[in-house]
């Protein structure tokens, strides 16, 4: 089997910088989409506040709505916090919604993360709910932090997304593969480990923190205006960083030795995190992907792929790397995966 190539010449990689920054701009949403989001906010906000007086609610986006890698078709992930703990069991919110003209409305109180999902036939939005979940909202602003300290992030990131939404890769609650935010995570670790990094672990890195208007200091680095350009003696184009993180992801990473951890912003080992694949006792837990939750650490991420899973999706990281690898072909990586 012949070597992957290792890297792209300044003129492959001007011509897939430039393809890259095309579709990113198709990527965007568009203004008249964010003011939708805008609107279905207030409008929730109103409805809550309207049949639940003085209970101090708040309705928060997180998710792709608030860490700056949203499409004009990502649903909106809300987070609504409050006192009132009769809102957790989500039937009434739940029984609200669908009152108040939502549609489709689906009540998981059992599910890990309790959630109701609902569309918005006014605003044309899908939605996902939950109450009090404050980690949510705390990794998607770290997410946010990360996405604002370079400018090549966000182009990447929502590269990478649009591909794995592409090519189905991106569905943990229903398709068993991987969500969004663990494709973000080992998007962040690449970037940490590129030779100068190009981000730092914002967990490990002492001071640049603020203060929440309630006087806690945060949990990691998040002063963005003194920690952006921290990663410029990198100099790596755009399209030498999506080529090198399919090479890396498809070739490099030992799957069955380290872990993704943007937490220690560094390969963490299996064995020391205890998640040797001979703990788990099979052989199929060898080529398992291993990816550390950053604030619930011993939940690994990479959980809702089984092994047959991530054997597919192991392969698709590998097509696309050798599409790029032969001809740079950034439209024929990303299309639509058809099922046969
Ligand atoms: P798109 O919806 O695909 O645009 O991306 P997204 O950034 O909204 O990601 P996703 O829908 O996968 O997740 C939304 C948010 O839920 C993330 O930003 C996290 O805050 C949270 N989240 C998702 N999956 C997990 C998980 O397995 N563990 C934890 N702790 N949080 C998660
Ligand atoms: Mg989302």
């Amino acid at each position: 089997k012949k070597e992957p190539k290792r890297t792209l010449t300044p003129n492959e990689q001007d011509k897939l910088s430039g393809d890259m920054r095309e579709l990113y701009d198709r990527l965007l949403p568009s203004q008249e989409s964010e003011d939708r989001r805008a609107r279905l906010i207030e409008k929730l906000d109103r409805i809550l506040n309207e049949e639940w007086p003085d209970s101090d609610i708040h309705v928060n986006v997180f998710g792709s709505s608030g860490n700056l890698l949203s499409s004009t078709d990502s649903d909106v992930d809300i987070c609504i916090t409050t006192p009132l703990k009769k809102l957790e069991s989500m039937h009434s919110l739940a029984a609200l919604l669908d009152k108040n003209g939502m549609e489709k409305v689906v009540c998981r109180a059992a599910a890990k993360v309790p959630i109701v999902k609902c569309w918005d036939p006014e605003l044309e939005l899908a939605m996902d709910l939950n109450v009090n979940n404050p980690l949510a909202l705390q990794n998607t602003r770290m997410i946010r932090t990360y996405v604002q300290l370079d400018d090549r992030v966000r182009p990447l990131a929502k590269i990478i997304k649009y591909w794995t939404k592409r090519r189905i890769l991106n569905d943990a609650a229903f398709g068993g593969t991987i969500s969004s935010y663990t494709w973000i995570c080992m998007i962040i670790s690449f970037l940490q480990r590129r030779e100068p990094p190009i981000l730092p672990s914002l967990q490990k890195m002492d001071g640049h923190r603020r203060k929440s208007e309630s006087g806690e200091t945060s949990s990691f680095a998040d002063d963005v205006e003194s920690l952006k350009g921290s990663g410029a003696a990198n100099k790596e184009s755009l399209g030498e960083l999506l080529f090198q993180f399919f090479r890396h992801y498809g070739y490099e990473f030992e799957y069955s030795k380290h872990v993704v951890s943007i937490r220690e912003g560094r390969l963490v080992l299996r064995k020391e995190k205890g998640w040797d694949p001979t703990d788990y006792g099979d052989k199929e837990s060898h080529n398992r992907l291993c990816v550390e939750e950053p604030f619930t650490t011993v939940r690994n991420l990479g959980n809702s792929a089984d092994y047959y899973a991530w054997h597919g999706i192991h392969l698709e990281i590998r097509r696309a790397f050798e599409l790029l690898e032969d001809g740079l072909q950034l439209e024929r990586c990303c299309e639509q995966y058809e099922f046969p």
